[in-house]
């Protein structure tokens, strides 16, 4: 089968150096016929081209990996590839989560396969696996550390006592961060790869401007430190749980014991957990970003395609309602100014500031508080008790 790499930075140039130093047999049946490059760049290798119509047009080439990320042009470049009939494969979780329902419609109907793998969890076979377990299990709930440069950031401020900004730059060193690193630490990346989550595994497209979504741009070394009282650690966690034909979803930071497994993922490790009806509970581990674990999970997809192991799993138009209801949990909200409510049981003065540790509240509850606390301090951090199974803190 011959592909089409649209883009030649991390993942582009991972795909392109694995298939190109082949060591599993299965590998040969890949060739990489062309790479698409910008205008104006140096044409490196005799197959890179600037011209997407070069790549469509071009009856042999049966499938595109769009590697380029950001929303533009990779979401006229996916729909261009699908309507020229040629599978595509990418591990760019903004134009996924933003255009699922539509590219999964277009895939359809032009008879090919949109497969995302390695937009999610990076090298974790996640999409993969909730695909296997939805086949015969409702899928309840799954929560995750599925940002590889925020829990560099967070582990980096537990362990070595670094600042914020001094984490964030060895992140981006390392090759974690997105270009912008706003969508790793305000939440964004981690909100798309719920949307992607979700749509697998409950077999419905969610809306990302509806549930609430907290970075970490905020979290200081005396958060860490108020937390270390009680054995406690931080950690950026995506989750959604559905009952019924309702939902509710989260993207924001979790105290977690040090003795849960979540605690101790180090570095920039992901581990994303499901609950099936009949598996109970699966924990995913591994690395979620990088140039050759989420290649990997590129070509893992190219592999099912060219072996016809691909099927379509989002029914479009099946939807689940958001509800800020559903369930109740705890919160901590720090601020530098005290403030009250009859939800906190506890109000905390730790070194200059004040937290606010609430009962069991609704998600509407808990924003009304965070409305209230922006007000007063708009460099507060909102924080949710773990809650898993077990994994209080
Ligand atoms: N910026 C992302 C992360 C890359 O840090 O996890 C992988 O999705």
């Amino acid at each position: 089968m011959k592909i089409a790499i649209l883009g030649f930075g991390t993942v582009g140039s991972g795909v392109y150096d694995i298939l190109s130093n082949q060591t599993s047999p299965l590998l040969a049946n890949i060739k990489t016929a062309k790479i698409l490059i910008r205008k104006g760049k140096e044409k490196k290798l005799p197959i890179m081209t600037d011209s997407i119509e070069e790549i469509v047009s071009d009856p042999e080439i049966s499938l595109v990996v769009e590697s380029m990320g950001g929303l533009t042009p990779a979401y006229e470049y996916i729909k261009m590839a699908l309507t020229h009939k040629k599978h595509v494969v990418t591990a760019n979780k903004a134009v996924i989560a933003a255009n699922i329902e539509e590219f999964e419609k277009l895939a359809r109907e032009n008879g090919v396969f949109l497969s995302f793998e390695a937009s999610t969890a990076g090298g974790i076979p996640w999409i993969a696996s909730v695909e296997k377990a939805r086949r015969i299990d409702a899928i309840t709930k799954f929560y995750g550390i599925l940002n590889g440069t925020t829990n560099y950031i967070l582990d980096s401020m537990d362990e070595s006592g670094a600042d914020f900004a001094e984490a964030l730059a060895k992140a981006q060193e390392l090759g974690y961060a997105e270009a912008d690193p706003a969508a790793d630490i305000d939440g964004i990346d981690v909100r798309n790869k719920v949307v992607i989550s979700c749509a697998i595994a409950f077999n419905s497209v969610i809306d990302a401007a509806r549930f609430p979504c907290f970075g970490i741009r905020n979290v200081t070394k005396t958060d860490f430190d108020y937390f270390k009282k009680d054995q406690c650690t931080i950690r950026l966690i995506g989750e959604a749980e559905r009952v019924g034909d309702r939902y509710e979803a989260f993207v924001m930071p979790n105290s977690f014991h040090r003795d849960a497994m979540e605690a101790t993922v180090r570095r920039n490790l992901n581990i994303v957990t499901l609950y099936g009806s009949t598996i109970g509970e699966l924990k995913f581990y591994g690395q979620g970003a990088g140039k050759f674990p989420t290649a990997n999970a590129v070509i893992q997809d190219i592999l099912d395609i060219y072996s016809h192991k691909t099927e379509y799993t989002i029914d479009a138009g099946k939807k689940i309602g958001y509800d800020d209801a559903l369930r109740k949990n705890r919160y901590v909200i720090r601020t530098k100014q005290r403030f009250d409510d009859p939800s906190f049981h506890t109000i905390d003065k730790f070194q200059d500031c004040y937290y606010h540790k609430t009962g069991e509240i609704t998600i509407r509850q808990m924003m009304e508080l965070v409305s209230r606390a922006k007000a007063l301090d708009d460099r507060c951090f909102i924080i949710k008790e773990a809650n898993f199974q077990g994994e209080k803190c």
